[in-house]
């Protein structure tokens, strides 16, 4: 029998756990034999990030790794999910490790796992050699056979002592902010582009599966993390559901069409004709990009509120990626988005927990029995300490409350949720948004780079310690 949801305890297993990315955290830029990667020349050129902000020092994770491990295990956190800089352990994207990269991530994973936190290891969260986009980046095929390459690197690596590996950290995000609205590295504003990388992100993942697969012990799980959207329809009006299937395709079906049905939808290949005729998708592709899951991540924030346009559209799109004038959405000028009515975090994000139980129940429809992991969720607040030096974020606590539940709700609704990874760890380079984007449940001072835990910290060891969210 499940538990009661009204006491919002969680079943023992569960995994309590924080995210970080490389680039967002670790500074040391050219430390050790690591190159530029996309977001080092993104945010180097002026106008990209808000103030110019770089990953240049970040939190300097990259010297405080060993304190903060301390710190995961003060929290109670039985679980730390972080991404490998590909730059660091294979400089320029081809060719031989470099052994100094790679052993800050052997140190951090024997750090974790000395304090019997579980490392969650992502192998791409966005940070692009430099050297591969000049060759042409993810738009080109060679990109994919070199990230299956690097996989297998760091499979090889670090297979005996990291469980959980997930290829990709949100593609979407890649594809269309990277290569089609341009609000991410590299910038590039180009719906073809952005539909090609899509594709060529999808190959690299699974052939980075079947590379990482034949790499290492066969108890470790292969999984992506994709940020799923939950698209709703603005009415009932057959125009809006039309708007809302279209949009649904170029966020989600995009990816999870070729990896977990083994096709891309038509309805996807049809809306697309006008920009691209996807000649690059080639024989055995999709057979490739369809390797065998052991579990899926999922990342969420907000969920989008679309309806069809009536009428000519102008100006940038309300859909909370970033200003631009490009649409990331290719071939979807027709498509509006709304703001969803309710309170907001500090990105405008409107907050609504049954996004996060309407996505957890369908992949449990779509995927059965593929094990789901929560691998980000969290929100930002301006946060700031008190005169006494504590920080006290009580909005992070109830958005952290409210999904938490709808994720307890899912599981005694039948999904096999094993884990929830809260974003972030700590504050940290929040992309185009720079520093100014607080999202951590540990409060970092920029100026000191001294680490406060937020009181969310500590009410989220409390769950953690206990299984039960505190009120
Ligand atoms: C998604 C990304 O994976 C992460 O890098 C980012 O900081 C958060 N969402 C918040 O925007």
């Amino acid at each position: 029998m499940p538990d009661s949801v009204s006491s919002v305890t969680f079943p023992p297993a569960f995994l309590w756990g924080a995210a970080t990315s490389a680039y967002q955290i670790e500074g040391a830029v050219r430390e050790d034999g690591r190159t530029p990667s996309i977001w080092d020349t993104f945010s180097h050129t002026p106008g990209r990030t808000a103030g110019d902000e770089t990953g240049d020092v970040a939190v300097d994770h990259y010297h405080r790794y060993r304190d903060d491990v301390a710190l995961m295990a003060e929290l109670g956190l039985t679980a730390y999910r972080f991404s490998v800089s590909w730059s660091r352990v294979q400089p320029t994207g081809r060719g031989p490790v470099v052994q100094r990269g790679l052993d800050f991530y052997r140190r951090l994973v024997d750090e974790l796992l000395a304090r019997g936190i579980k490392p969650a290891l992502t192998l791409y969260h966005w940070d692009l050699p430099q050297e591969l986009e000049d060759a042409g980046g993810w738009p080109v095929r060679d990109t994919a056979f070199r990230f299956a390459e690097y996989a297998q690197l760091v499979g090889e690596a670090l297979g005996d002592r990291v469980e959980q590996w997930i290829t990709l950290n949100e593609p979407w995000c890649s594809a269309f902010l990277g290569y089609g609205s341009g609000v991410h590295a590299p910038g590039r504003t180009d719906p073809a582009a952005s539909l090609r990388a899509a594709h060529h992100l999808n190959l690299g993942h699974g052939l980075a599966a079947s590379a990482l697969r034949a790499a290492m012990p066969a108890r470790n799980q292969i999984a992506i993390s994709l940020n799923s959207s939950v698209v709703r329809p603005l009415s009932q009006d057959p125009a809006d559901l039309a708007a809302a299937r279209r949009i649904d395709d170029l966020a989600n079906g995009v990816f999870h069409g070729p990896m977990l049905h083994g096709a891309y939808p038509s309805s996807l290949l049809e809306a697309t004709r006008s920009v691209t005729d996807w000649s690059y998708v080639l024989d055995g592709d999709v057979r490739t990009i369809n390797a065998p899951l052991d579990a899926l991540g999922l990342n969420y924030y907000t969920p989008t509120l679309v309806s069809a346009a009536s009428g000519e559209v102008k100006g940038p799109r309300a859909d909370g990626h970033g200003a631009s004038e490009h649409s990331p959405w290719p071939a979807a000028d027709d498509v509006l988005f709304h703001q969803t009515p309710g309170d907001r975090t500090e990105m405008g994000w409107t907050i609504d927990p049954t996004g996060l139980y309407d996505l957890i129940m369908r992949y449990t429809r779509e995927a059965p029995g593929l094990p789901l992991y929560v691998t980000e969720n969290g929100a930002a607040y301006d946060d700031k300490p008190e005169p006494d030096g504590r920080v006290h974020d009580p909005e992070r606590i109830a958005y952290l409350y409210g999904h938490l539940a709808e994720v307890r709700r899912a599981i005694a609704d039948g999904a096999d949720v094993r884990g929830y990874y809260l974003w972030s760890l700590m504050d940290n380079f929040e992309w185009a948004y720079g520093y100014g984007k607080r999202f951590g449940a540990v409060y970092v001072d920029y100026a000191t780079l001294e680490r406060t835990p937020k009181s969310s910290a500590r009410w989220y060891a409390e769950a953690a310690r206990t299984g039960v969210l505190p009120p």
